[in-house]
């Protein structure tokens, strides 16, 4: 069977930050895996609380990174900069508004937003909170900041919300995130023909 997807042997980072919505991110390596895709996901310590390696780790058939040292006792470490230059995309899904906030300010306190900064290849955000949150306007200005720098912000749809309140702010859902990426790189491959 031929795999006709345009994300087939596409090399992804998928980093995940500490939303109720990391629990979607599952479904997303199930999908991104399904195309063909490479994923190696890179998890913030607040992200491991909602949804586990083990479970990322199995899905992707690649151990989750989570901090910068590999073994503290050896002195081994995750290369962020060979990992930025490794990937064809990086997708974070779900972006937390503390996320966006260092990545629209150049903080790198974690191996996902080190590796953000190192990375030469197209970012894709998937943004998600609360409706309040994704309305505050230091949370609009950092998305507007960050789709200046060039990256992809996916729409937070309206719906209801972990909280109990309905609006804007749910992460986009794992299908669309990965027709928007088959997208992407087929208008790139008709490019490149
Ligand atoms: C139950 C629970 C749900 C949360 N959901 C969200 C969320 O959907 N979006 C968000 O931006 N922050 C959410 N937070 C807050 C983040 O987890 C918190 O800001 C954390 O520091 C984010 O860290 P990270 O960006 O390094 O992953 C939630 C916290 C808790 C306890």
């Amino acid at each position: 069977m031929t795999n006709a997807s345009s994300l087939a042997g596409r090399r992804l980072l998928l980093g995940v930050s500490g939303s109720i919505a990391a629990y979607k991110s599952a479904t997303l390596v199930r999908l991104l895996m399904k195309a063909g895709a490479e994923v190696q996901v890179i998890l913030t310590e607040s992200a491991a609380a909602f949804v586990t390696p083990l479970t990322l780790g199995t899905l992707s058939k690649k151990p989750v990174l989570t901090g910068f040292l590999r073994n503290a006792a050896t002195g081994e470490w995750h290369n962020h900069v060979e990992l930025g230059l490794w990937a064809d995309a990086y997708i974070i899904a779900p972006a937390s508004a503390n996320t966006l906030a260092q990545l629209a300010n150049g903080f790198c306190p974690n191996l996902l937003s080190a590796v953000y900064l190192s990375a030469r290849c197209p970012v894709f955000l998937a943004p998600a909170m609360d409706l309040d949150m994704f309305a505050h306007p230091a949370v609009a200005q950092n998305l507007a900041r960050l789709r200046s720098f060039g990256n992809h912000v996916f729409d937070s749809p309206s719906g209801e919300l972990a909280s109990g309140l309905a609006g804007p702010g749910r992460m986009q859902e794992p299908e669309e995130i990965v027709r928007e990426l088959e997208g992407f790189f087929g208008l790139r491959m008709k490019n490149e023909e």
